[in-house]
């Protein structure tokens, strides 16, 4: 029986004092949840919402590490600095990352083995663009983006992965995937899973869905039975749209 896990991805959002007070809120509407709840501030916001959610039933997470520990990397923040502020997750191969900052498959292995490594969750983010989707490439840009993603993680490991399945034409856009379209790609995924494991490790495995979810939306698509929670980017900057999602109506 897998435990959804709703999470909520702030992109470049909250000054710190806006995230605490979100953070503030969140932490008393979601505590009798039994989901798996997440949230990543930006950056500068991390220490301080961590404070806030210390010893609450929320995760604290980040939205991407370097693939090195440490070194010349202007710019970038270290798996050790995450560990350092209390993250317990860390979102990998969001689509804004492939596809404004140039993140490769390669990389983003790279970055998933290194927080697995280091004990953290890696999210790991796979979709089509609307040209693949329209070219009939869905599977093929997913499967690919799975196998290489997870390329040297054992099946040990898989404990500490999250599948994010998000359309990069569903995400910010309103548009989202109906819920017979995101759960046959998510069972796409098992399947891929299942090949790659084996069948225990594909069924064991969490894929959330995430692109336009909203509150009248989160029921239906958690309703799938291949869908087992959400990534969740616009609706998770106030309590009054993330809560319901959260707490969904299973129906
Ligand atoms: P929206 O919910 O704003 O479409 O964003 C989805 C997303 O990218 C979450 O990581």
């Amino acid at each position: 029986m897998r435990t959804p896990y709703i999470a909520g991805n702030w992109k470049m959002h909250k000054t710190i004092g806006e995230a605490e007070a979100l953070a503030g809120q969140l932490r008393s509407a979601v505590a009798n949840t039994a989901h798996t709840v997440m949230v990543a501030p930006p950056f500068t916001a991390l220490q301080a919402v961590g404070a806030v959610l210390k010893g609450s039933n929320i995760k604290l997470g980040a939205q991407n590490m370097a693939a090195e520990e440490a070194g010349a990397h202007t710019g970038e923040i270290s798996v050790l600095m995450l560990k350092d502020l209390g993250v317990e997750a860390v979102i990998l191969g969001h689509s804004e990352r492939r596809h404004t900052y140039g993140e490769n498959n390669a990389l983003i292995n790279a970055k998933v083995k290194l927080a697995i490594q280091h004990g953290l969750t890696a999210i790991l983010c796979v979709g089509e663009t609307l040209e693949e989707r329209e070219a009939g490439r869905v599977n093929a840009v997913v499967e690919e983006q799975l196998e290489l993603g997870l390329d040297g993680v054992s099946e040990g490991q898989l404990g500490q992965v999250v599948i994010a399945y998000e359309p990069v034409w569903a995400i910010g856009t309103g548009k989202t995937a109906t819920p017979e379209d995101a759960d046959a790609v998510h069972q796409i995924i098992r399947s891929r899973l299942a090949g790659l494991y084996s069948q225990a490790a594909a069924d064991a495995m969490v894929i959330q869905y995430g692109g336009s979810v909203k509150p009248d939306n989160a029921s239906g698509l958690m309703a799938k039975p291949n869908i087992d929670g959400a990534l969740v980017g616009g609706a998770s900057l106030t309590v009054e749209q993330f809560l319901p999602i959260v707490q969904y109506d299973k129906g």
